[in-house]
């Protein structure tokens, strides 16, 4: 396609037409130039493409597809390989079903776990969310299909979702909410972007133009196109003029008059337009050349795929005295709806019309189990159902164990509208103790897409949180409470005590449209941590049927400068008797510090399998970028000069190895003193003088002949030290003019 050419025989009509799509999940075909429409679909763990009567909420049927695991539970595998292999088979899906574009991943922060859609976000943890969204957009891409990561940004709830304006800080905006997007996007180039329907510090995203041109276009180079959220739009031209390249879905002419309006009253420039144009454009020719006639894919292999990942992303979060797996032979009783009526995905455009659906019953007798299964409660009610009950419990009491299949029903999560508490139904919270007084050896696996709190957990052994896995859950939960798979997820969220625990909780959802992100950096365990709370299960935490040992810890530089890179290397041993993964875990933390910064952050993981007494050196990198902030008042990233920890562990609370670098800034953020600098930061910035010592010196003297009394020497030094230099100048005017003040400034300055 010679775009530039085709742009150039368009009439304004027709480039305005361009700038939206032809319908709910197409682009417009313009046949006068041969310009084809291609199709776009929901996403992200699973096709939902819609044929015929197309609507976004899911109310109307889409072709069957492999339901994979929601974005909760596939960052909970943190495995990226494996993530790409879910991305691969989603491509061979889309490529079978002529589906250019599938719109995912969703990788906005877990910001509240309040949020209706956790179930579909990756992690509280940018770096985890993003190298989630890279390997996504990866194994999609790799099958020539494109990718739409969502939803961009700083759309972190549902309540007035298309309306809020988040206020948040240029440095939390940077250092989280964008960085969530920013490795995906710079190194994984999505075709797409997908805008989101909320305001940003009071302007629209579909209008943007700091986050949709300077940032996302010209400062990360983003060559793809973007496009809005169903329905984001605002006004068709200002939005093009602001980076916007199509609009979604299609609206026919209300906007089209609105664009051509603007370009022929001069107030828009169509060379807007022309780029808006040409990146739909490029998006078309991309899913031309890519398009693979008459795919196919392989659906029995597909569903053992869901099968192995929802396996691999579930999270053991405690096991008594080896509770699981239940061994040959144990007679187990199976409590609870969800054993026969599996919640595997979350509700809203992300729904997937699976191919199949295996339960945990058919999971448990595909592998020979010896189980009986009474339902104990209704998914769908919140009421203690007293005939259930005393079934459950009279089974219950008569067998070596007990699987309670509990969680949230679909009303609890879903795209839409937020979670006002953490708690399950209380029927399910009520049946869990009451079995647990009848036996001991109760297991609870968990059906849920975000993050709940436990009241009952000391009455239990063992916890599986087996998020909505997926069309083959029910598989995947028999092979890990039998022991066929040993679990190795770990929390890519912090599960709190309480909600009133949580970081966002004095500011979610929104007062009178606008949420403000108070917390600022700290979000998840960056809070948790920060304040040194107890947490249910802290970020990175999962257990596993085998144990592993950390040691050998190396970095091969002790100081460095922030160009340069740093390699750590540590050695992981499994010393159990299973077969087991283990997901090793890299932070960087500082202790001394001037600017405020989390006490750890992750920059790095590997998820590595080992058999028993196997052992394995694991090696990282690391870079400026592990080390930095954003400073706002130059807008690029720093680190401060300083010794950094690395330490290395099995969660963010079990940190097994810990070493240290010093690291040297090649640039500082710049710095002009004047008249209204402090003494203080002159010196802390090795900005102080001769003659401003000399006046120091000169001022403790003076006070000192005062009375001895009232002022101690501590107290003295801090407030000259506090002082402004204008202010010194009022307090000591003998020892300190105008000129010398002058002359001060212009030695911190260097000159
Ligand atoms: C959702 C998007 C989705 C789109 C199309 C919107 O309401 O926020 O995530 O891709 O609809 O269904």
């Amino acid at each position: 396609m010679d775009i530039k050419k085709l742009i150039s025989e368009m009439t304004l009509q027709e480039k305005c037409e361009m700038l939206s799509g032809y319908d709910f999940w197409h682009t417009q075909p313009l046949e006068r130039l041969g310009i084809p429409s291609i199709m776009v679909s929901d996403g992200p763990h699973g096709l939902r493409k819609q044929a015929e009567a197309a609507d976004h909420l899911g109310l109307n049927e889409s072709v069957p597809a492999t339901c994979f695991p929601s974005g909760s539970a596939l960052a909970s595998s943190w495995d990226k390989e494996l993530i790409q292999e879910v991305g691969t088979a989603l491509g061979e899906e889309c490529q079978a079903e002529n589906v250019s574009v599938i719109l995912g991943p969703a990788c906005n922060i877990k910001r509240s776990p309040l949020c209706g859609r956790n179930f579909e976000y990756f992690s509280e943890d940018p770096y985890l969310a993003t190298q989630m969204a890279k390997h996504h957009i990866l194994g999609v891409q790799s099958q020539g299909v494109g990718t739409s990561i969502k939803h961009f940004c700083a759309n972190n709830q549902e309540a007035m979702r298309m309306r809020t304006d988040t206020i948040v800080d240029e440095r939390t905006l940077r250092e989280i909410y964008l960085a969530a997007f920013e490795t995906a996007v710079k190194e994984a180039k999505p075709w797409t972007v997908m805008c989101s329907y909320n305001q940003l510090n009071g302007t629209f995203l579909a209008c943007n133009k700091e986050l949709l041109t300077d940032l996302l276009k010209e400062e990360w180079g983003f060559e793809g196109q973007v496009m809005t959220d169903w329905g984001a739009i605002k006004n068709r031209g200002d939005c093009a003029a602001a980076g916007l390249d199509m609009e979604m879905p299609g609206t026919k002419t209300v906007f089209n008059n609105e664009a051509y309006d603007a370009v022929i009253s001069g107030r828009i420039k169509e060379e807007a337009l022309d780029k808006a144009v040409e990146r739909t454009l490029r998006l078309v020719e991309w899913a031309v050349e890519n398009n693979k006639e008459n795919a196919e894919f392989d659906k029995e292999g597909h569903n053992q795929l869901a099968r192995k990942v929802a396996g691999e992303c579930m999270i053991l979060l405690k096991n008594d005295g080896c509770m699981l797996p239940v061994k040959k032979g144990d007679s187990i009783a199976v409590i609870g709806e969800f054993a026969e009526k599996p919640r595997y995905q979350g509700g809203g455009s992300s729904h997937i019309n699976p191919i199949h659906c295996t339960t945990l019953l058919d999971g448990l007798k595909e592998l020979g189990a010896d189980f009986q299964y009474a339902k104990g409660f209704s998914i769908d009610s919140d009421e203690i159902e007293t005939v259930l009950f005393d079934e459950a419990k009279q089974l219950a009491a008569g067998q070596d164990k007990v699987i309670i299949m509990a969680g949230l029903p679909d009303s609890y999560e879903s795209e839409g509208y937020d979670r006002t508490h953490l708690n399950m139904p209380p029927n399910q919270i009520a049946l869990i103790k009451e079995i647990a007084k009848v036996n001991p050896n109760v297991a609870v696996v968990l059906s849920n897409g975000s993050a709940i709190v436990m009241p009952w957990l000391d009455d239990v052994k063992a916890v599986l949180e087996a998020h909505l896995g997926g069309q083959n859950s029910g598989g995947a939960v028999a092979d890990v409470v039998t022991g066929k798979v040993n679990p190795s997820g770990r929390l890519a969220e912090t599960f709190a005590k309480r909600l009133e625990d949580t970081p966002a909780y004095l500011n979610f959802p929104c007062h009178q449209y606008k949420v403000e992100y108070r917390e600022g950096i700290f979000v998840g365990y960056r809070y948790y941590d920060k304040k040194k709370m107890d947490v249910l299960f802290p970020f990175g935490y999962g257990l596993s049927y085998t144990d592993f040992e950390y040691s050998g810890l190396k970095l091969d530089k002790s100081s460095m400068h922030d160009s340069d890179k740093l390699t750590v290397k540590a050695t992981v041993k499994n010393v159990g008797a299973t077969a087991g993964k283990e997901v090793v875990q890299l932070y960087v933390g500082k202790e001394q510090e001037e600017v405020l910064r989390a006490e750890k952050e992750l920059k790095g993981f590997e998820k590595i399998a080992l058999n028993p007494g196997e052992s394995k050196e694991i090696s990282f990198i690391l870079d400026k970028r592990s080390f930095a902030y954003y400073n706002v008042d130059d807008k690029d990233w720093f680190v401060e000069e300083g010794d950094y920890q690395i330490l290395i562990g099995a969660s963010s609370r079990d940190i097994r190895l810990e070493g240290q670098v010093h690291v040297i800034p090649d640039t500082k953020p710049s710095f002009t003193a004047d008249r209204f600098s402090v003494v203080k930061e002159l010196q802390d910035l090795g900005r102080s003088t001769e003659t401003l010592t000399k006046v120091l010196n000169a001022a403790l003297d003076n006070m000192n002949q005062g009375d001895g009394g009232a002022l101690s020497p501590q107290m003295m030094q801090a407030m000259v030290q506090e002082m402004p230099l204008a202010s010194m100048a009022t307090i000591f005017p003998d020892l300190m003019s105008e000129e010398t003040i002058a002359k001060i400034v212009s030695e911190a300055n260097g000159r």
